[in-house]
């Protein structure tokens, strides 16, 4: 069998290449897939365990808040802070954000505990969503100053996806060893595919040129395919191709999903990818984000599907 690369490797190897890296960078991101093996254990056994079902509560965005949403939010929140490499850490599970008191941190990190929350009990597909900025005066900086954003998937496999210096990578866990391998090198997404994924349910609340580009897509050959947790739709249009839309519409004048946890971790991988995302017409990278929990639409994808929604404008 060929050797694979584990993730803890790669990230090391990534930071010999970097003269000036003082391994803080890599510290954090180890502290990070730690988190993740904890949750994608929890996630594997979640029928056993007391951890499926409401918590009774209501988040920022007014979404029941699952038992597995907060042990998620509390895995990540403890793991980054144990690593000392963020001065603050912002949740979609949490109403503000946090500030360590670690003073020479340089990182401050955004998230999505767990995505899909409403398919937990259903054993469909879930994941994890994180951004990472350098820290800064202001708490809220343009995705564009990420620099680094991942998602980890915990499908059939579990999977570790993550953009840094402008290129995607993406490790299977081998739940044998306890590790993920390097399964995806440098992934590029298709120019054009021929899925969309919406969830068209909403069909009547859409702006015009959403509602164009569906009656178009459906007098093609595309297919439709919605799962209904953002990190499984957007892996699937970021592997095969194709566009992940969750539009505006006149129930939420700014769509649904968080610019800071979803919007913006996704637009990078994507972009990074060789893909496209806008919010309306523009890039979700360049917003300068006004709240924590901001809402942004999104559509996402091959740069030749998400430039034929834009025709339809
Ligand atoms: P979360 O579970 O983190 O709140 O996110 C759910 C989001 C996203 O994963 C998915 O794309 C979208 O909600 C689905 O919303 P609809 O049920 O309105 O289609
Ligand atoms: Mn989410
Ligand atoms: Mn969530």
């Amino acid at each position: 069998m060929k050797y694979a690369k584990t993730l803890t490797d790669f990230i090391l190897e990534e930071e010999r290449n970097f003269k000036e890296a003082t391994g803080s960078f890599s510290l954090l991101m180890l502290y990070i897939e730690q988190a993740a093996k904890v949750i994608a254990s929890h996630v594997g056994r979640s029928g056993l365990v007391d951890i499926i079902g409401a918590s009774g509560y209501k988040n920022q965005s007014n979404d029941d808040v699952q038992k597995l949403d907060i042990f998620a939010n509390t895995a990540l929140t403890e793991s980054i802070r144990a690593s000392k490499q963020a001065g603050l850490i912002a949740s979609e599970e949490m109403e503000s954000a946090l500030i360590t008191n670690e003073k020479n941190a340089k990182y401050a990190v955004f998230f999505d505990p767990l995505d899909g929350s409403s398919n937990i009990d259903v054993n469909i597909s879930i994941g994890t969503i994180f951004s990472i900025y350098r820290m800064n005066e202001r708490a809220l900086q343009k995705g564009i100053k990420q620099i680094a954003a991942g998602y980890i998937i915990y499908g059939p496999s579990i999977m570790f996806v993550y953009t840094c210096e402008n290129k995607v990578h993406g490790f299977t866990y081998d739940p044998s060893i306890g590790s993920f391998l390097l399964s995806h090198e440098n992934i590029r997404t298709p120019e054009k595919g021929n899925i969309y994924s919406i969830n068209e349910a909403y069909y009547n609340t859409f702006p015009q040129y959403i509602q164009k580009y569906v009656q178009y897509a459906k007098k093609t050959d595309m297919k439709l395919r919605y799962v209904g947790s953002m990190v499984s739709d957007v892996h699937r249009t970021l592997l095969k191709g194709g566009v992940f839309m969750y539009p505006q519409d006149t129930r939420s004048p700014d769509g649904k999903l968080r610019l800071m946890y979803e919007v913006n971790p996704m637009a990078l991988i994507m972009q990074n990818a060789g893909g496209m995302a806008v919010c309306e017409s523009s890039s979700p990278l360049l917003i300068q984000p006004t709240h924590l929990h901001e809402r942004q639409p999104l559509l996402i994808g091959s740069t030749q599907n998400v430039k034929d929604i834009l025709s339809f404008i």
